[in-house]
C-alpha cells in the first residue's frame, strides 16, 4: 500500500518505461482516445466500481485509464498467469501523474509468471473497493472473475465449499480453496457482491460461451454484454490481432525460421483464420484441422490443406491450437512428433494441449530453455518445444495484439460498460450484443488513422437498398 493505494505488481520502478509505451499506444488507439474525449464532460461511469480481469498489457493500460477518465473507480488483475507486462502494470498503479494515488493511480494485482495460487488470490482482490463499498461492474476476459462470483454465490447458498474430487483440474482445486477461505471470513460475501453488480462485459469467445451456458441453466446472476461478437471485435482482434501476434510469439520464443516449414493450425474460426494467415505470410506450408464442414471448406477455398492431426502429426514442424475446445493435442500426439517440433496454443485456456498428460508420460523430462519456453524430451531421446506451458502463447511469449486492433476491442468494451452501468433497467439476466450502429461507430473511429475515405450513400441509393443514409448498413443476420 502506498498513499492508501493497494497493489501487487513486480516493481514500481518499471513505471516510467511503461508510461512511455502507454504514451505511444495512445496514439495508436484512436477509438479509445475519441471515446475519452466524447465523454470527458458527462462522466458516464461516475459511481461505477469496475472489477477488471483482462491481460494487464500496455493496451489494457490505455483501456483502464479511459475508464478512469470517464469517472470509474477501477481495480484490475490479469486473466492469465503469463500475460502481464510488468512495466504496464507498474505504470497503471503509479498513474499518469507519477504518484501512486487515487483516482489517477489504479490498484493492480498482476505480474508476469504468477502461480495458480497467486492468480486466484489476485482475482479475489478485485471486489473490495474500501469504505464498505464493493464492485458494481465486471469487465471480464475468459470469465474467471464471473466464475468466482457465481461459484461463491452457489457455495454460500449451500453453506459450504465442496471438497475437490480427484479428477477436478488442479486449477479448480485452487478456486475451491480460495472460496473456502472467503466463506470462513464472510458467509455472504459473494451473495452481497452479486446483488450489487449491474453487469459484466465479456471480451472473448470462451468467456462468452460460458455466459450463454449460464443463461441456459438459468444461473446467470446479472446482465452481460458479449463484446466478442461485436463485428469490430471478433472479426478484427481475433483475426488480424492473431495474424500479428502469433508469429511474434513463435519468433520471440524460438527464433526458428518459419518459411518452408509445415505448420498445423487446429481450428479455422476467427483466431484460426488469422493464425493460418500469420504463418502462411512467413512462407510456412499451412495445414488446417477442423470439425465444422463450413470452416473446413473455407480453409480449403483459401488454399490450405485440411487434414486430421493424426495424418500430419509425424511430419509437421509447428502445431498451434486455436479451437477454444480441449484435448486437441494429446500426449500420444506429442510423443509421435518430429524432433524439436514446436507446440503452442493461442486459444484462451491451456487445456487445448494435454499438458498434464505430457508431464505424466513415462520417461519424459522437462528442460527450461528460457521462461515460457520448455523442451520436453521423451524416453527415446527426441524432444518437442512447448510454448508458454500450453497457455496462450501470443501473450505468454510476446506482448499480445498491437494497439490499433485492441483499440477496436476496447472501444467496444468501454461502450458496453457505459450501456450496462447507465441503463440498468434495460437489460435482464441475459447476454446481449451491442447494437449495430455502435459497432459501425467503432469502425468509423478507426478510419481516419488509416487514411480510409468512405463513399457516402445518396438518399436514393439508401432507399433502394432499404437502409438509412447514416446506417446501420447491414441487417442483423449479415455475417461480414
Ligand atoms: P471460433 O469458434 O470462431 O473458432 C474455433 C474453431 O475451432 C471453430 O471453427 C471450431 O469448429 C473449431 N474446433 C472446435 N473443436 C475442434 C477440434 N477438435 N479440432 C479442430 N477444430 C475444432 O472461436 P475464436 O473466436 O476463433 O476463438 C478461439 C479461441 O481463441 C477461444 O478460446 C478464444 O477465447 C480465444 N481467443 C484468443 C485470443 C488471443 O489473443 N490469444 C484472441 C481472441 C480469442
Amino acid at each position: 500500500k502506498v498513499n492508501g493505494l493497494e497493489f501487487a505488481v513486480k516493481d514500481l520502478a518499471l513505471a516510467e518505461a511503461g508510461r512511455h509505451q502507454i504514451r505511444l499506444a495512445e496514439h495508436e488507439m484512436p477509438g479509445l482516445m475519441a471515446t475519452r474525449k466524447e465523454y470527458a464532460g458527462s462522466q458516464p461511469l461516475k459511481g461505477a466500481r469496475i472489477a477488471g480481469s483482462l491481460h494487464m498489457t500496455v493496451q489494457t493500460a490505455v483501456l483502464i485509464e479511459t475508464l478512469v477518465a470517464l469517472g470509474a473507480d477501477v481495480r484490475w488483475v490479469s486473466c492469465n498467469i503469463f500475460s502481464t507486462q510488468d512495466e504496464a502494470a507498474a505504470a497503471v498503479v503509479v498513474g499518469p501523474n507519477g504518484t501512486p494515488e487515487k483516482p489517477a493511480g489504479v490498484p493492480v494485482f498482476a505480474w508476469k509468471g504468477e502461480t495458480l495460487e497467486d492468480y486466484w488470490w489476485c482475482t479475489d482482490q478485485l471486489w473490495d473497493f474500501g469504505d464498505g463499498k464493493v464492485a458494481n461492474m465486471i469487465l471480464d476476459d475468459g470469465g474467471d472473475a464471473t466464475l468466482l462470483v457465481h461459484k461463491g454465490v452457489e457455495f454460500e447458498a449451500a453453506g459450504a465449499v465442496p471438497q475437490p474430487s480427484a479428477d477436478d483440474p488442479e486449477e479448480f482445486k485452487v478456486v475451491l480453496s480460495t472460496l473456502r477461505k472467503s466463506l470462513e471470513n464472510d458467509k455472504q460475501r459473494f451473495t452481497k457482491l452479486a446483488a450489487e453488480i449491474k453487469g459484466v462485459t465479456e471480451e472473448t469467445t470462451t468467456g462468452v460461451h460460458k455466459l450463454y451456458e449460464l443463461v441456459k441453466s438459468e444461473e446467470l446472476l446479472f446482465p452481460a454484454i458479449n463484446v466478442n461478437d461485436s463485428v469490430t471485435k471478433s472479426k478484427f482482434d481475433n483475426k488480424y490481432g492473431c495474424r500479428h501476434s502469433l508469429v511474434d510469439g513463435i519468433n520471440r520464443a524460438t527464433d526458428v525460421l518459419i518459411g518452408g516449414k509445415v505448420a498445423v493450425i487446429c481450428g479455422f474460426g476467427d483466431v484460426g483464420k488469422g493464425s493460418a494467415e500469420s504463418l502462411r505470410g512467413q512462407g510456412a506450408r499451412v495445414i488446417v484441422t477442423e470439425i465444422d464442414p463450413i470452416c473446413a471448406l473455407q480453409a480449403a477455398m483459401e488454399g490450405y490443406e485440411v487434414k486430421t492431426l493424426e495424418d500430419v502429426v509425424e511430419y509437421a514442424d509447428i502445431f498451434i491450437t486455436t479451437t477454444g475446445n480441449y484435448d486437441i493435442i494429446k500426449a500420444e500426439h506429442m510423443a509421435k512428433m518430429k524432433h524439436q517440433a514446436i507446440v503452442g496454443n493461442i486459444g484462451h485456456f491451456d487445456n487445448e494441449i494435454d499438458m498434464a498428460g505430457l508431464e505424466k508420460t513415462p520417461g519424459v523430462t522437462k528442460q527450461e530453455i528460457k521462461p515460457q519456453v520448455h523442451e520436453y524430451t521423451f524416453a527415446d531421446g527426441h524432444s518437442i518445444i512447448v510454448l508458454s506451458e500450453g497457455r496462450l502463447l501470443n501473450l505468454g511469449n510476446a506482448t499480445g495484439h498491437p494497439s490499433f486492433v485492441m483499440s477496436n476491442s476496447f472501444t467496444n468494451q468501454t461502450i458496453a460498460q457505459i450501456e450496462l452501468f447507465t441503463k440498468p433497467g434495460e437489460y435482464g439476466k441475459d447476454v446481449y450484443v451491442l447494437p449495430k450502429h455502435l459497432d459501425e461507430k467503432v469502425a468509423r473511429l478507426h478510419l481516419d488513422a488509416l487514411g480510409v475515405k468512405l463513399t457516402k450513400l445518396t438518399k436514393e441509393q439508401a432507399a433502394y437498398i432499404g437502409v438509412d443514409v447514416e446506417g446501420p448498413y447491414k441487417p442483423e443476420h449479415y455475417r461480414y
